[in-house]
């Protein structure tokens, strides 16, 4: 047996080939980048398109409705024949944004549900993320008899990592995921629990090229995890057998190492140079609106129609978030969410052109929250945790979801242990119901010994139950037993 050829596409892209199998994971190639010409790949994966048959498939998995997974422009160029496989998530979002863009061949699969791949036993299952917080999912993919759990962007838990091996028979033979700086030490506990073959560590959040935003680039070279780490830069590839793997590096790197900071620096400015046009065409798209559009009537109807969604958002949210809005019809507006109160918790910056691409519903509010076009101030320990659910999803279904997630069982309790020492306490994690069995561990810390939830990294004491580090409901401890 040969095993197959997985290579990287850039990001978070992988391509997976067997002779009779050609599948691409979360391709984004296009030239324009994401989020209103803000985040593009890096390195710079351009070269890529040039190669023959690299970018054709049979089958093309993606992850979520993140304009970095989901390549609308690349997708929409797909040959009718080729089956897009999507995560099933309680909105509509991720399905209506491909239909709309053309894309015909939708599988849309309900987590864990095997999809076969070929006629010899390859399948492919999408793992989403347990909260319906986050529309983020993981591949599961069996190929010529290799495994490989390409995570994404998605934050998956030590149980849902442990039930992947189980449905692949055993150790997973290529664990690829996201170990951006601030992942990293959640992603290394990860490793370390779960033992895979070979694990692939990829880029965070891709780099900024608009000369407005470049100040926000932080190059780290993905830190040592403890497994055998491949890293591999967009055209490089492994072939992975049950027993072996063999790396073919693209001669297109040489040179070029993400430690190597003046190497990556002098990549940044030829590769921002090369984008200039893409991120002008963006600025002339979207132009000032005049004074006198009604900007401000569209934002406050828009907020009306936000704040009828979900009582339920309304009541956790309960804040009043401030718009400070630069252009010639801009202004100051203040937005009250399930409160009267005229302070302002939350306070966001952004030019009128971009609020009108939302209000217009040309872009989403995740696509402006994760441009960096928008700038967001907070008072000390507000939590945004449902503001930003409110906006990055807009959706009704699935801010119900959300809701009846948090809901589930609140009284279920479980034990937890550290030495000798054993702990009940609630299963749920209060912020956005992680469960603790599985995504939490127990830590010493100057206030004594605290329960670390794992999803967002809030600590509970175990004396108290009370949240150490934001502002958020107690955890129920019983008596050390
Ligand atoms: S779910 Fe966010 S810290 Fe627990």
């Amino acid at each position: 047996m040969r095993g197959p050829l997985m290579s990287s596409t850039g990001h978070a892209g992988l391509r997976v080939e067997t002779p009779d199998l050609r599948l691409l994971c979360d391709p984004w190639v296009s030239p324009g980048g994401a989020f209103l010409g803000s985040r593009f790949p890096f390195p710079d994966n351009s070269h890529l398109r040039a190669v023959p048959r690299l970018l054709e498939a049979e089958w093309v998995a993606v992850s979520s409705a993140q304009a970095d997974h989901m390549d609308v422009e690349f997708l929409s160029g797909l040959d009718e024949s080729v089956r897009v496989v999507i995560p099933a998530y309680p909105s509509s979002v991720l399905h209506d944004r491909l239909s709309a863009a053309g894309v015909k061949n939708i599988v849309e699969v309900e987590g864990w549900q095997r999809v076969p791949l070929t006629d010899r036993g390859d399948w492919l299952t999408v793992v989403p993320e347990q909260s319906p917080m986050a529309h983020r999912a993981a591949f599961l993919v069996v190929a010529d008899g290799v495994s490989v759990l390409h995570c994404n962007d998605a934050r998956l838990s030590l149980s849902q990592t442990r039930r992947a091996m189980i449905e692949v028979g055993g150790p997973l033979d290529l664990l690829a995921l996201d170990a951006s700086e601030e992942r990293f030490r959640a992603v290394k506990r990860l490793v370390r629990a779960v033992k895979p073959r070979l694990v692939m560590p990829y880029g965070g959040p891709g780099c900024f090229l608009d000369p407005e935003l470049m100040e926000h680039n932080a190059v780290v070279a993905p830190g040592e995890l403890p497994a055998e780490t491949l890293t591999l830069l967009p055209g490089d590839s492994v072939r992975i057998t049950p027993t072996s793997y063999e790396c073919v590096r693209d001669p297109h790197w040489e040179g070029f190492a993400y430690s190597d900071s003046v190497a990556v620096a002098n990549h940044l400015e030829t590769y921002a140079a090369s984008r200039a046009q893409e991120i002008a065409d963006v600025w002339e798209a979207y132009p000032d609106p005049d004074a006198g559009s009604g900007l401000e009537d569209r934002f406050a109807e828009h907020f009306v129609r936000l704040g009828r969604m979900s009582p339920y958002f309304l009541e956790r949210i309960a804040m009043t978030v401030r718009f400070k809005v630069a252009g010639a019809d801009g202004g100051v507006w203040d937005v009250h969410l399930g409160t009267t109160d005229e302070t302002a918790q939350y306070t966001f910056r952004v030019e009128a052109r971009w609020l009108e691409a939302v209000l217009g519903g040309e872009i989403r509010w995740e696509d402006l929250l994760l441009s960096r076009r928008i700038h967001v101030e907070h008072a000390p320990e507000a939590d945004g945790s449902y503001l930003f659910g409110l906006l990055m999803h807009a959706d009704a279904d699935a801010l119900q979801a959300i809701e009846d997630y948090d809901k589930r069982d609140p009284d279920s309790t479980v034990t937890l242990t550290s030495g000798d020492r054993t702990f009940e306490v609630t299963r749920y994690c209060p912020h956005s119901g992680e469960d603790l069995a599985e995504g939490a561990v127990i830590d010493e810390a100057p206030e004594g010994l605290v329960l670390r939830c794992l999803a967002h990294n809030f600590d509970f004491s175990l004396t108290t139950g009370l949240c150490l580090n934001a502002r958020c409901e107690p955890i129920v401890v019983a008596a050390p037993v």
